[in-house]
């Protein structure tokens, strides 16, 4: 191809501005000098406004054509006046120009450029409109400029064969900024409404944990998590964006917010159980010793088993509760020379020698009391059962009082208290024989009789 082309022809960018067209010259090595001028005048001419980048609509050698809505080659060879000096010819070219020596020979071999100059194909001249082109009938059909790569549209654009035309758009989500499709950001539109991410020409919107897309898929809507197996041990409450764990009663929430473990509600208190306190999952319950019964939740009340039924004393032997416990007497307790004459009571017959110096009547009594009770306590009052005029009685402690346990407090003529002097703790037993002498000195009489009291202490303060 050594004489297609006669001489080397400089490729010249077009100007930049129309100012500088008297300097424009497109001979060999002429680029040094422009790019001289262009620093010169850019220097020289600081009142030259720099354009706004919506003037910089297509590259040089481009302008915009509002009607294809796409940036059309400039044929420089018709708007610049002596675009190529003396004998070079001008060649209008995609995005500048060229000039050539009028003797060179044209060959259209400018396809990868872009479309041939329409004098390249001077040598066939085409019968048809713009756009199309004759086939072996000769009838004219249209060129399909976007496969032919006959089109100007840039990478970024998508290309559409017309009739006649083709046109070049941005493809969905981009949008038109100068000769190139930039993608929008609409993220910036608020699309979303919690977070937005920017894709090529789309977006996704994204929830905050604990949140899910809506059926848009731009809002944000509460999940559920209760719903969707939250890891709550015991009870799960959903809440705006998240969820909290809550444990049932009896129980607290672990450190991790999730797991539940059991509170020791006996660790809190020695108070909550008179007696004893068993931690339960969950819960806690009381305890009484055996004799002792659940009174409400916490206190341990005495099981009479007396009236419970659930004693085994015999048909001879009275029942005798206490607490914590019964015990069985002999319902004749009398022994020689006494003799019964009631259920508790037991008489010395006077006619009876063997008791003449013995007290005339023993009666049986029992009682319970408490491990640990304050002292000075009344216990047990006496009360003489007959009173007669001038007679005067007289109280004592007369056996079972080894340890001085117990005293006691004279009221008047007919009655005294037996008081506990000492707390004393159980279980233990005493029998006390409390004895009433009755003097009367008009008559020079005196009597005495006994109480055996039988004293049971609990092994507990309840
Ligand atoms: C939401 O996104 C899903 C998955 O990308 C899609 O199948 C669905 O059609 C979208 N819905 C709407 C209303 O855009
Ligand atoms: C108690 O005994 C005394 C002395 O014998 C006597 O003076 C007094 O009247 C008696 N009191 C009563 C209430 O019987």
């Amino acid at each position: 191809m050594g004489g297609a082309v006669a001489e080397t022809p400089d490729f010249c960018p077009p100007p930049p501005s129309l100012r500088m067209l008297p300097f424009a010259s497109c001979l060999p090595g002429s680029l040094l000098l422009w790019a001289f001028l262009l620093l010169l005048l850019g220097a020289a001419s600081p009142q030259d406004p720099e354009e706004p980048d919506s003037y910089t609509e297509c590259t040089d050698g481009y302008e915009w054509d509002a009607d294809s809505q796409h940036c059309r080659d400039v044929n420089e060879c018709l708007t610049i006046p002596e675009a190529c000096k003396g004998e070079m010819k001008c060649i209008n070219h995609y995005g500048g120009y060229l000039c050539l020596p009028r003797s060179a020979a044209v060959i259209n071999d400018l396809r990868g450029e872009g479309p041939p100059p329409p004098a390249a194909n001077a040598q066939h001249p085409n019968p048809c409109p713009q756009g199309y082109e004759p086939d072996e009938q000769e009838s004219c059909v249209d060129v399909d400029e976007c496969t032919q790569a006959l089109h100007d549209c840039r990478p970024s654009q998508d290309c559409h064969n017309l009739p006649g035309s083709y046109q070049c758009t941005c493809p969905d989500g981009y949008r038109k900024i100068g000769p190139e499709c930039v993608d929008i950001d609409e993220c910036r539109y608020r699309y979303c409404q919690h977070r937005c991410v920017n894709l090529p020409g789309s977006f996704r919107c994204q929830c905050e944990p604990g949140f899910q897309l809506g059926p848009n898929n731009r809002s944000c809507v509460d999940v559920n998590e209760c719903d969707m197996g939250a890891p709550c041990e015991q009870r799960c409450f959903n809440s705006y964006g998240t969820f909290l764990c809550r444990c049932n009663q009896g129980y607290e929430l672990h450190r991790d917010g999730f797991s539940c473990s059991d509170i020791d509600e006996c660790s809190y208190s020695s108070y909550l159980c008179q007696y004893r306190c068993v931690n339960e999952p969950g819960r806690f319950s009381c305890h009484c010793p055996q004799g002792y019964q659940l009174l409400a939740t916490r206190l341990c009340q005495d099981i009479d088993e007396c009236e419970t039924g659930a004693h085994q004393c015999s048909e001879a032997q009275t029942c005798v509760n206490f607490h914590g416990g019964y015990r069985c007497v002999d319902t004749n307790r009398c022994v020689e020379p006494y003799v019964q004459v009631s259920d508790n009571r037991c008489l010395c017959p006077a006619s009876n020698p063997l008791c003449r110096e013995q007290p005339s009547s023993i009666v049986h009594r029992y009682m319970s009391i408490t491990s640990e009770r304050s002292v000075p306590a009344d216990v047990f009052q006496i009360q003489a059962t007959s009173v007669y005029p001038g007679a005067y009685n007289a109280f004592q402690i007369r056996s079972g009082n080894t340890q001085g346990d117990f005293y006691i407090r004279q009221i008047n003529n007919v009655s005294a208290m037996l008081v506990l002097a000492r707390p004393v703790t159980g279980p233990r037993e005493y029998v006390l024989d409390l004895e009433m002498v009755t003097m009367n000195s008009l008559m020079s009489y005196r009597a005495s009789s006994v109480l055996r009291l039988t004293v049971f202490v609990g092994a507990y303060t309840f």
